[in-house]
């Protein structure tokens, strides 16, 4: 990705001193990452042991597992970073509706290409998350956001050879079943970027906490999703079809 860097010069060092809009945008932030991520720590029976039920071969159980650790330890990122701000990720927070409705889909699957349609849409949408907080005005957050867009990129990467593997072993029946699942699947991944005309992503890109509008971003993760998918020979479904934010 080319885009420039964070336009904020304004930089801080720890939750010291935060000015308070800059402190309530920030714990905002880190809350939904952490109330999405902290799934894979606080609830395995859904989040690892379901999945590994479904999973098909032995490639696909030990790649899911490697991945689920990773999320594991981002897990622990969020958790540290917000309670230096002074937030517990207690049962309370975790009982606060999931702020992301791909992260509900991802319970419901009913077949393992669904897991691996999950990691293609958001954890790509991770990496690109990732990405806003490379250098970014939160140093604790920019210390910890290059490992994050890296290990975000693996997921994604994860997420499309499922599908290329699931594509190669199941034939024609696999390619129905996955194009089928595509029409949900695919507007629940442009709709995790928020409403195009959301204030909030303003006073974010203000701030230095991210760089990207919502729309440059969903601009870009479908082009690159499209051309993904245009690789396993199958067509990119209408971006405007069955979407709630637009
Ligand atoms: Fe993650
Ligand atoms: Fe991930």
């Amino acid at each position: 990705m080319s885009q420039t860097a964070n336009s904020s010069s304004v930089t801080f060092s720890g939750p010291a001193g935060l000015p308070a809009d800059y402190r309530e945008l920030l714990v905002r932030m880190l809350s939904i990452q952490s109330r999405i991520e902290s799934e894979y720590m606080l609830a395995p029976e859904r989040t690892l042991n379901r999945p590994l039920g479904l999973a098909p071969t032995p490639e696909d159980k030990a790649e899911y597992a490697a991945f689920w650790s990773d999320e594991v330890r981002h897990a622990s990122y969020w958790m540290r970073l917000l309670a230096e701000l002074g937030v517990k990720v207690d049962d309370a927070f975790m009982a606060t509706p999931m702020p992301i409705y791909i992260f509900e889909m991802r319970d419901q699957a009913r077949d393992w290409i669904e897991y691996g349609l999950f990691s293609f849409f958001a954890d790509r949408q991770g990496a690109y998350m990732g990405y806003e907080w490379l250098g970014c005005s939160y140093e604790p957050l920019a210390r910890i956001a290059d490992r994050v867009y890296k290990e975000e990129l693996g997921h994604a990467a994860f997420g499309y050879r499922l599908m290329r593997r699931y594509l190669q072993r199941e034939g024609e029946s696999g390619r129905a079943l996955l194009i089928q699942n595509l029409k949900k699947w695919y507007p629940a991944g442009l709709d995790m970027f928020g409403k195009s005309g959301s204030k909030r992503q303003l006073d974010y890109l203000r701030w230095g906490l991210r760089r990207r509008t919502n729309e440059q971003m969903r601009d870009q993760f479908e082009a690159e999703v499209n051309n993904l998918l245009t690789k396993l020979e199958i067509e990119a479904p209408d971006p405007s079809a069955g979407r709630r934010y637009l």
